[in-house]
């Protein structure tokens, strides 16, 4: 608000926040510029832990005193109680989190926290801390999609037989059911949690002890801070461990295409809830109001899942354009991969809540489902296959008699079944009474037993399946 004391210029001046920032002059740009603080204090957890097993691995070879050592992890603690209740002082012109955690524990302990960087280097330092972010990311997003599927794999154990359109184009094609349809985004969240559980298996090499870039003289032993971590063992190349990121890289990608399926699913959600759909229902939990049109009811969680894939998608391309000209080791630009793995991992998380929450609210409306599951001459597939089984038509005649038969139930205003015998003859002679049993949609799904076909049988089976893999 404007001071009333000050003239305008001064206001404007005041208001102009990046001008009078930078008017301080080279080392307030240097700071901003330089500084991860802002974000890599997320990292607060996994740098404590990273130190504490380093400090201990010291300890252990003689590189530094057991006192020491205690002394360390004593502040550490200290640190990590103050970090938590936010009472820590972050400091902009100590960079980032390594720094100012080490400044920290030196101001609580002494010499023995200046002892602590022996044998590192924030270079190695850093990717660690990367890598355990990542590593307590795709745990607690692997358990939020599972989550999800179990969600999903109870609706469709209850909707089984609730038929639906099945749509290519968004055209009406075949009726499928309801379960089949909700098993099919099982089927891709299930692989996301593959691609995530390779991500990890792969990015789980401890990279500590790599030191700046070549290694270090010190009589370090990376096996077992790697070990104390939860690794499964040093990487063995020090140059490759500073200055790759290509688990970063594969954990977006893996987000990225997480959330593109989550994204279809949103999309379908606001098709669906649309009136002039009207196949579900979401409740006020998962919809909002319009200020000036009372009867609206938009899908704004939907959307807004959809919404959040740009960017999820941008921050993989964000990464890859990152590294695509970085010479080898560490760079500076490299300090730009956190914030698209943070955002990535957090805006996932909140879409597999949004998602998992409509999963539980939407109600599919079984009436409204079942009469648009038999419009648009849906079950012309079944007249077809009907032909070639009963009058041993070749599939392609068998395709443009029925196409014709739909051109006349078009004409007439009515669906398949409400040709009369006669009309059909009329197209094909050898026609018989028989052919009624195909044209509801009921027979449809049911004949569709297929493997990973709709029946509802197939569908009831596949649910009770997923179910126990899940539990
Ligand atoms: N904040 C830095 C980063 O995120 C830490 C590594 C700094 N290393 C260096 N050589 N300047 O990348």
């Amino acid at each position: 608000m404007a001071d009333e004391n000050k003239t305008n210029a001064q206001n404007s001046q005041q208001n102009s926040l990046w001008g009078g920032r930078y008017a301080e002059g080279p080392g307030a740009i240097m700071r901003e510029i330089n500084a991860s603080i802002g974000f890599d204090r997320k990292m607060w957890r996994q740098d404590i832990r990273g130190s504490l097993a380093h400090a201990a691995m010291l300890a252990h070879v003689g590189i530094i005193s057991a006192e020491d050592e205690a002394a360390i992890r004593k502040g550490l603690a200290e640190i990590a109680a103050e970090i938590d209740a936010g009472q820590f002082p972050f400091s902009e012109a100590l960079e980032d989190i390594h720094m100012n955690i080490e400044a920290r524990l030196t101001e609580r302990i002494g010499e023995a926290g200046k002892r602590l960087h022996t044998g590192r280097s924030r270079n190695d330092q850093v990717a660690l801390d990367v890598r355990l972010w990542v590593r307590d990311a795709i745990d607690g997003l692997d358990a939020q999609i599972a989550d999800v599927m179990r969600a999903l794999v109870a609706r469709a154990a209850e909707h089984a037989g609730t038929v639906m359109p099945g749509f290519t184009h968004l055209q009406p094609a075949q009726p499928t059911t309801f379960g089949h349809h909700l098993l099919a985004y099982v089927e891709m969240l299930s692989r996301d949690r593959g691609r995530l559980a390779d991500c990890r298996r792969r990015l789980n090499e401890s990279p500590l002890g790599a030191a700046a870039l070549c290694g270090t003289g010190f009589p370090i032993d990376r096996h077992m801070t790697a070990k104390a971590l939860g690794f499964d063992g040093p990487t063995r190349n020090s140059l490759d461990s500073v200055a790759s990121r290509d688990f970063a890289a594969e954990f977006l990608f893996a987000c990225a295409m997480c959330a593109t399926h989550l994204s279809r699913f949103a999309e379908e959600i606001v098709i669906w809830t649309n009136p002039y759909f009207g196949f579900v229902k979401l409740t006020d939990a998962f919809t909002t109001g319009s200020s000036i049109m009372p009867q609206k009811r938009n899908p704004d969680a939907a959307e807004l899942v959809r919404g959040k894939t740009g960017r999820m998608i941008g921050n993989l391309v964000s990464m890859l354009t990152t590294l695509k000209g970085l010479a080898l080791t560490y760079f500076k630009d490299m300090q730009e991969d956190k914030e698209p793995v943070f955002d990535a991992a957090e805006n996932l998380a909140l879409a597999l809540a949004a998602i998992g929450g409509m999963v539980r609210d939407m109600a599919p409306q079984v009436d409204r489902l079942a009469e648009a599951a038999g419009a648009g001459f849906s079950t012309a597939t079944d007249l077809a296959d009907w032909l070639v089984r009963e009058l041993k038509m070749p599939f392609r005649d068998a395709h443009h008699v029925t196409g014709r038969l739909v051109a006349r139930a078009e004409e007439r205003g009515v669906d398949l079944a409400g040709l009369t015998i006669a009309e059909m003859q009329a197209v094909e002679p050898r026609i018989h009474q028989g052919v009624f049993d195909v044209l509801s949609v009921a027979a449809s799904v049911r004949s569709r037993t297929s493997h990973g076909g709709t029946a509802p049988a197939n569908v009831a089976r596949m649910a009770a399946e997923w179910k126990e893999r899940l539990a």
